[in-house]
């Protein structure tokens, strides 16, 4: 008789989101008249820019003729498009990342639940609270995290570090030195971010406890302010401590397109065991590449025509970020983030809990959000909305919450 991975049974309830569709999809089907404005899932409205799109063509065109027809990519991705990483994501930054420490991928969520396979199921995992449900998770799976306290929403051999608005969100070293710290900067849920010599910090203290960062960089081009790193490898010393991954979906709205990639560079070791080799295998055993016309639209964001029409589109889905965070705080609520990421992370009024405020945020303004809770203990009494909606919809869900 088979067994299964008992792992999974340690998941507590279903997915954030999944629970999210589920209330909204009942309430819709109880108010078939209600026009529900949904800011809850960081999903993106704008269609693809148009320098993307015509990669896309062309690469399709390719395809249906004899002598530009494309099978399995290289291993690592296409060259073209990771020396356009290169070129452009780190070079310019000047960070010494070469194309062969790059690994292209269907996008960071899958990258970021991966990753932890090249470690040691020992190994202590810390993350921030409130956190993206993803790092946790992947790790339950893998059995890295022990057991699950459903009073406190904690796993036993997690190291959480707490980011509220006491400590201005910024991730305080733990007592206890983990062997894997997960970072997403600029932060989702909170849509706040650290200083590079906050980060810098980090990196000291992670070669310094000879621990590894897994550096979440998926909002990074909604960066704005000058002291923030774009990049973990700005910081020195980070080459021997951080695996980077980055992801198109919402600085080029390919969340339905898929792509991103991973950076581990050679000189990170454990002993004399390369993880870019660890990872390079794991990529040639695992996966078969994003697809060749993918790899040509990624390639196509970084054209200075690509370049110009993705800075309007962040652009967009930042003006409304200014427009909620502004409105809600003329409201009288406390509100965070909305700077240098499209999240706005709110303090929800009175002593209500997230789900409560969720609750009567649908039930009042048929407006949607995310309940803070769900992305962990830290996270109760707060609650984020998303600046990835259209314009029209931001400034309609704004006028009803002010109205509440
Ligand atoms: C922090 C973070 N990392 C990764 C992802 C997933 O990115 P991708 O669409 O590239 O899988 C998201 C998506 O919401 C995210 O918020």
């Amino acid at each position: 008789m088979y067994k299964i991975n008992t792992n999974y049974q340690k998941l507590p309830g279903s997915y954030l989101f999944s629970t999210i569709a589920k209330k909204v999809a009942a309430f819709s089907e109880a108010n078939p008249d209600k026009n529900v404005i949904r800011l809850g899932i960081g999903d993106v409205t704008q269609p693809l820019a148009p320098a993307v799109i015509e990669a896309l063509h062309q690469a399709v065109d390719e395809m249906g003729k004899a002598e530009t027809f494309r099978g399995y990519a290289p291993d690592l991705g296409y060259e073209f498009l990771r020396n356009a990483i290169v070129e452009n994501d780190y070079k310019p930054r000047g960070c010494d990342i070469g194309a062969d420490e790059v690994f292209v991928s269907d996008g960071a969520k899958s990258d970021s639940a991966n990753i932890q396979e090249l470690f040691d199921v020992e190994n202590k995992i810390a993350v921030c609270d409130p956190v993206y449900p993803v790092y946790v998770d992947s790790n339950v799976m893998s059995g890295r995290t022990g057991t699950y306290d459903p009073q406190k929403g904690t796993w036993s051999d997690v190291i959480y570090m707490p980011c509220t608005m006491e400590n201005g969100f910024v991730p305080e070293f733990p007592k206890e030195a983990p062997d894997m710290i997960y970072l997403c900067l600029p932060n989702n849920p909170t849509g706040t971010t650290i200083t590079k010599s906050q980060l810098q910090e980090w990196v000291d203290y992670a070669n310094r406890v000879g621990a590894v960062i897994i550096y979440d960089a998926a909002y990074e081009a909604y960066i704005s302010e000058s002291d923030v790193a774009h990049s973990i490898y700005e910081c020195e010393g980070a080459k021997t401590c951080a695996i980077e991954l980055k992801s198109y979906s919402k600085n080029a709205g390919f969340t339905g397109v898929r792509l991103g990639y991973t950076v581990v560079p050679k000189e990170l070791k454990c002993g004399d065991v390369s993880l870019n080799g660890m990872w390079a295998r794991r990529h040639g055993t695992k996966f078969n590449g994003a697809p060749y016309i993918v790899q040509r639209a990624g390639e196509a964001t970084y054209s200075p025509e690509g370049k110009a029409q993705l800075k309007e589109q962040v652009a967009y889905y930042m003006k409304n970020a200014s427009a909620i965070k502004q409105g809600l705080q003329d409201a009288g609520y406390t509100v965070f983030g909305g700077v240098n990421a499209p999240y706005i992370w709110l303090k929800t009024p009175g002593s209500m809990t997230s789900w409560e405020f969720f609750d009567d945020l649908l039930e009042r303004a048929n407006v949607v959000g995310t309940p803070g809770s769900g992305f962990g203990p830290s996270g109760e009494g707060y609650f984020r909305l998303t600046a990835f909606g259209t314009w029209e919809n931001t400034l309609a869900a704004l006028e009803r919450i002010r109205k509440l």
